[in-house]
């Protein structure tokens, strides 16, 4: 495969600094020196991730072995791929595939279930990212089944019945759609996966023609059903986080959010799940949970897939993506960011995957800029990482900067170059990283997750090291 082998060349090139070791000194660093605050904690990272849903999984599944494994291996390995850490499912509604297919008569009837294990491809999808040590897995519905509400069609925009002013003559849906959810995590755990995290709405601002549930702008829908979903998974025993509610931009997810939190519901709640089409995540929701953005995208209308890094800043290039994350991180706080799909097969009408096929057959793995955008915070902030505060960046013009230290201590620093000029900049070493190693990665137009020189430095006693930040590229250092 090109890509794979493009990935273990790049592992050649650059430089690394073996010993950094330096004695501890009481004069002043350089003051345009960047230190890097490991002792504040910021947010938590919980992770990067991306989906198969709406059948993808079972393309994916589908595909010549060589190809899927080829893109399994971009998307998760940790050491030259992407290493993404969390999947989202989607909990089909469609007749199809739906778990409960037609109504059982009444609410409280014994409902009708059904499993084929294969859940559209997205069994093994599920399987293989947990081999590759994945373990956050969002499992999301999309609809209540048509017959639990107020529309009678789970691709018809409606409420679930019972719900505050929904009433329907079929009764009161609100526990059977508790209790379908949790069966389809129990369905899942028969497959020996564990379904972390569980969802019961998505887009509910928006009606498209595929499946679709409402609720009103003060998500008093919502603010009635989580509590009856809460307790129906811990009568379970499941040890499931639940999220809200998806919506299609940060703004609106603000508007959920505060209803939510007005109502108590964080104490049932564990995520705040937005997406990012209407409005991205460019500041804090206001709430103690952690905050993802869920799903994000590109608009058909916005251009198609391109493997571009950079060259007019549009959207469906990588920089475009890098930029969104890391002001998501650093301005919004979120803990989280997943992009919508991951692998199709030439489908490159639309941006809104990672990986596409190119080549005689569709037998060669094509990666979007915006695959890379993702792998350049992913690869290196693992999960249960926190995000910590940096000093001296404001030199830096036009760099958005994100620090974080893993749970092994080694520090990560993101370098965000926006702007058309090349900058340098000189980092502190974390007082206790003295003695380690420096490294550090560039994508650009000409660079993809390629190793770039470090150079040691000392000031006033002080290990630092210097690094270039091209224009419009990403630059990872990592002290291990
Ligand atoms: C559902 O199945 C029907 C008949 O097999 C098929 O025509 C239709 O395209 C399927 N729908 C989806 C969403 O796959
Ligand atoms: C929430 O909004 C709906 C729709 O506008 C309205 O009917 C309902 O009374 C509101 N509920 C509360 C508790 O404000
Ligand atoms: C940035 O540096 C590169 C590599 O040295 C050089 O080719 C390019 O012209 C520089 N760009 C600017 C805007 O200075």
């Amino acid at each position: 495969m090109r890509t794979s082998s493009t990935y273990h060349a790049l592992g050649l090139l650059g430089l690394t600094v073996p010993s950094l070791a330096g004695v501890a000194a009481c004069s002043a660093p350089k003051a345009d020196a960047i230190t890097i605050k490991t002792d504040s904690k910021l947010q938590k990272i919980d992770g990067f991730g991306f989906s198969q849903a709406f059948t993808r999984a079972a393309e994916f599944q589908a595909a010549d072995p060589q190809l899927s494994k080829a893109a399994l291996d971009l998307f998760f390995d940790k050491k030259n791929g992407a290493g993404f850490s969390i999947i989202r499912n989607w909990i089909p509604s469609s007749s199809n595939y739906t778990i409960e297919p037609n109504s059982p008569g009444s609410p409280s009837s014994t409902p009708q279930y059904r499993w084929d294990g294969w859940d559209e491809g997205q069994v093994w999808f599920t399987k293989q990212a947990r081999s590759y040590g994945v373990k956050t897995i969002y499992a999301d519905a999309w609809s209540a089944p048509g017959f639990m509400k107020t529309s009678g069609d789970e691709a018809k925009p409606g409420f679930l019945c019972g719900t505050p002013g929904h009433e329907c003559a079929s009764g009161d849906w609100r526990q059977a759609y508790a209790d379908y959810l949790v069966q389809y995590v129990e369905f899942y755990k028969k497959e020996g996966i564990d379904i972390t995290h569980l969802g019961f709405l998505n887009e509910p601002d928006f009606k498209p023609s595929y499946s679709n549930m409402q609720i009103s702008d003060n998500a008093s829908e919502a603010i009635d059903f989580i509590p009856i979903l809460r307790k129906t998974v811990d009568h379970a025993r499941l040890d499931v986080s639940l999220t809200c509610c998806d919506a299609t931009g940060w703004d609106k997810q603000a508007e959920y959010t505060k209803a939510l939190v007005a109502a108590g519901m964080q104490r049932d709640l564990d995520v705040i799940t937005s997406h990012m089409y209407s409005s991205d995540a460019t500041y804090p929701l206001d709430t103690i949970l952690p905050t993802w953005i869920s799903e994000a995208g590109v608009e058909t209308s916005s251009g198609r897939f391109v493997p571009t890094w950079y060259s007019t800043g549009n959207v469906n290039e990588g920089l475009a993506w890098a930029i969104k994350i890391a002001k998501g991180l650093v301005d919004a706080n979120l803990n989280a960011y997943l992009f919508w799909e991951g692998f199709e097969i030439n489908q490159q009408q639309s941006a809104s995957h990672l990986l596409d096929t190119t080549g005689p057959d569709q037998k060669t793995i094509l990666p979007s800029g915006i695959f890379y955008a993702f792998s350049m915070f992913s690869r290196f902030i693992r999960p249960d990482a926190y995000r910590v505060a940096i000093e001296g960046t404001d030199k830096l013009a036009d760099v958005i900067t994100a620090a974080f230290q893993n749970t092994d201590k080694s520090v990560i620093v993101v370098f965000t170059n926006t702007g058309a000029a090349n900058q340098s900049t000189e980092i502190l070493v974390p007082p206790h990283q003295a003695g380690s190693s420096a490294k550090a990665w560039l994508t650009d137009n000409d660079h993809k997750i390629e190793k770039t020189p470090v150079e040691q430095t000392r000031t006033n006693g002080h290990s630092s090291i210097k690094v270039d930040i091209p224009a419009h590229s990403v630059v990872t250092v990592k002290f291990a």
